[in-house]
């Protein structure tokens, strides 16, 4: 976090949208709230329409007593511009800022965010009610935070209007100057695409054949920069009145959504904050949560906050699954190991009416008498045991290449394989880290690489020229890099690197690949070593690298399959396919051991482990997701902060339990 949260110890709370029940309630919301250990809540984030009930006109009132009661209860508000749901008003002035899809349809209100984002009265009904919120609470004391829009692009990440039309072709002509290196850019000699005036530039929309890819990919950044935008010129606005309140956004780092390109953003934010729902069909959510926290605390430099996530099912995906017994305690706390210093839920109060009534919450429809209320009580009083966590960040030796751009290129169609997708092969290469107890970092392709043993590319598609230099460079200096198939293709632009496979990284991997072999779906082929590999082959020569597992039968028999190559004085390794499970972990486990990276502690598998570096002290997270109990090795002079009770040399973690033990700092 770039500025502090002024809440102590660990925060702790959920949206609260009190507005939506009868002003009785709220006492009781206040008890409840002491009961659990309630210390931030997120309000006033969809309010826009009681607070301007026609334009111009405004109603703080209730706003002002919710606030004042928060304040006299202790509870620190986290004071959000309502602007992810313009009033029903506002689109019947303004019908042209409601969103079009790709195929031409204009949306309607009636739900939330349904807004082009590059509408000008959007934006300028958003800066209103956002200047005139910033100057009414600048100084009120329960406010510690600012909690800009919400979740920007979750529903309308991209318009395809003529509106955005125009927008999209400022864009471009800032990126690219003139129509020329637009055209060489987006290699429109192609299918007679030539742009002779800015004017002919659309977005892709609906079209009968593939679009081109650069056209698209640029349409992706553009979108990103779109939103980016709102939330700059909102910040701006609430900084001119409360330069001192940190101000956040809560970005949606998840199993599906792609939208923006966090790189960017989160140098915009005082302090980086996140929401993370778990997939009913994950059947190792725990590992999405990881996975997405290292990265959260990756693009927050340091510690963050979860500002939502649930404490049973969500609403939203064809079966919402509960969470099973002690899942609630073993996500949150999950989430505090990879760096959370703040854990909130969407909502405080489960809702009677609206589109959310089935969505779980700190205080279920059932009221207290539930397992739910009963588990969010004891996390607050975890949290508390928790206090001197705070600000404690995480250490690794490994890090994960993680890149939009990459991900975007390698989604566009008329790929060599649709089969491809950026997230799942991430966390395939993370997942058997996770289990062996390998702390990860995740960064930018031109990242400072000097802190790490091992850098790890699982896909990088596209690749731009200094990203590429970076990460060979790496290896060059000594460090060790691993680099998975398909990687280095395309560069900046998605034009192809010509000469060989794998374009940006032939040299460094000393290989030299002339042509593609992907796998069908079902289809599996054999390797050297036992295993086998799915999704991807390629005819590798060898250019100095060594085999060191080949493919034993298709139409690749003999091939290399797996490559290690001294480049410099460090070294450079390349899947060129998809390992199966076992066998991935198997080779990612060479592969670190001769890196000489560190488990974070020696764990039975299913007990997850991180670990927080705080300046006196060592924090330990042992997650057990089993159901056995789990006896872990720890230091003669540790602490187990949940219980309070000396922990002399080892820990036992029960099935299902967690505990968080402090160390001495170790070297
Ligand atoms: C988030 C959103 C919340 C709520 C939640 C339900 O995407 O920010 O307002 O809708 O999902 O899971």
């Amino acid at each position: 976090m770039s500025r502090a949260l002024n809440v102590p110890g660990i925060a702790y709370g959920g949206d609260y949208n009190p507005e939506q029940w009868p002003e009785e309630v709220w006492a009781e919301d206040m008890r409840l709230m002491a009961e659990a250990g309630v210390t931030m809540v997120s309000v006033n984030i969809f309010s826009w329409a009681l607070l301007e009930p026609s334009e111009g006109t405004y109603d703080f009132s209730r706003l002002d007593r919710i606030l004042d009661l928060l304040h006299a209860h202790g509870i620190a508000a986290d004071l959000a511009t309502p602007t992810a749901a313009p009033p029903a008003w506002f689109f019947v002035a303004h019908p042209d800022a409601l969103p079009v899809d790709k195929d031409g349809r204009r949306l309607s209100y009636g739900s939330r965010q349904t807004f082009c984002p590059s509408s000008p009265a959007y934006r300028e009904a958003a800066l209103r009610i956002t200047g005139e919120l910033a100057r009414r609470y600048a100084d009120h004391p329960a406010v510690v935070m600012w909690h800009v829009h919400n979740e920007y692009g979750c529903h309308n990440a991209e318009c395809y209007c003529d509106t955005s039309a125009a927008a999209f072709r400022d864009w471009l002509q800032d990126r690219y100057a003139s129509l020329d290196a637009l055209n060489h850019a987006w290699g429109t000699t192609f299918w007679s695409q030539w742009y002779y005036d800015w004017d002919q530039i659309l977005p892709p929309r609906a079209t009968g054949a593939v679009p081109n890819p650069t056209h698209r990919l640029d349409w992706r950044r553009f979108c990103s920069d779109a939103l980016l935008s709102l939330y700059e010129a909102e910040r701006d606005v609430l900084r001119e009145a409360a330069p001192d309140t940190p101000a956040t956004t809560n970005f949606m780092v998840n199993f599906s959504f792609d939208a923006l390109d966090y790189w960017r953003w989160a140098p915009e934010l005082d302090i980086v904050s996140n929401d993370h729902y778990l997939q009913s069909t994950d059947t190792a959510s725990e590992i999405d949560i990881a996975l997405s926290g290292d990265l959260v605390r990756s693009l927050a430099g340091g510690p963050w906050l979860l500002m939502e996530h649930s404490t049973g099912a969500v609403n939203w995906q064809p079966v919402n699954r509960a969470k099973t017994a002690g899942q609630l305690r073993r996500n949150a706390l999950s989430h505090v190991a990879r760096g959370a210093d703040g854990i909130a839920y969407f909502q405080w109060r489960a809702a009677k009416a609206g589109a959310e009534q089935w969505h779980s919450a700190m205080l279920p429809h059932a009221g207290t008498d539930s397992q739910i209320w009963r588990d969010v009580v004891r996390l607050g009083a975890d949290l508390r045991a928790l206090a001197e966590v705070r600000g404690a960040v995480g250490t690794a030796e490994v890090a994960i290449v993680w890149d939009w751009n990459a991900r975007w290129a390698l989604e566009l169609p008329s790929q060599p394989s649709a089969e491809l997708r950026f997230l799942d092969l991430v966390r395939s290469w993370y997942e058997p880290l996770w289990r062996a107890g390998v702390a990860v970092d995740f960064v930018r392709p031109d990242a400072d690489l000097s802190s790490y043993r091992l850098v790890l590319a699982p896909s990088l598609y596209l690749i731009d020229d200094e990203g590429a230099a970076n990460l060979t460079g790496f290896a060059e200096r000594g460090g060790t890099l691993g680099v998975g198939f398909h990687s280095g293709m395309v560069d900046a632009n998605c034009h192809v690197r010509l000469g060989g496979y794998p374009g940006a990284f032939r040299e460094a991997l000393g290989v030299h690949t002339d042509e593609l072999f992907p796998l069908l779906p079902d289809e599996r082929v054999r390797l050297s070593d036992g295993g086998t590999g799915t999704l991807w082959s390629e005819r590798v020569r060898l250019e100095g690298a060594q085999a060191v597992t080949s493919y034993q039968d298709g139409p690749l028999a003999g091939v290399p399959a797996i490559t290690r190559n001294a480049h410099g004085s460090g070294t450079a390794w390349y899947l060129a396919t998809h390992p199966d499970p076992a066998t991935l972990a198997a080779l990612l486990d060479r592969i670190r051991t001769e890196a000489g990276v560190q488990t974070v502690r020696e764990a039975p598998e299913g007990v997850e482990v991180a670990r927080r570096r705080g300046p006196d002290a060592d924090y330990l997270f042992l997650i057990n997701h089993t159901d056995r109990d789990a006896h872990i090795p720890v230091s003669p002079e540790a602490t187990e902060l949940l219980s309070g009770k000396p922990a002399t040399g080892s820990v036992t973690v029960p099935a299902g339990e967690v505990a968080v033990v402090r160390e001495p700092l170790r070297g």
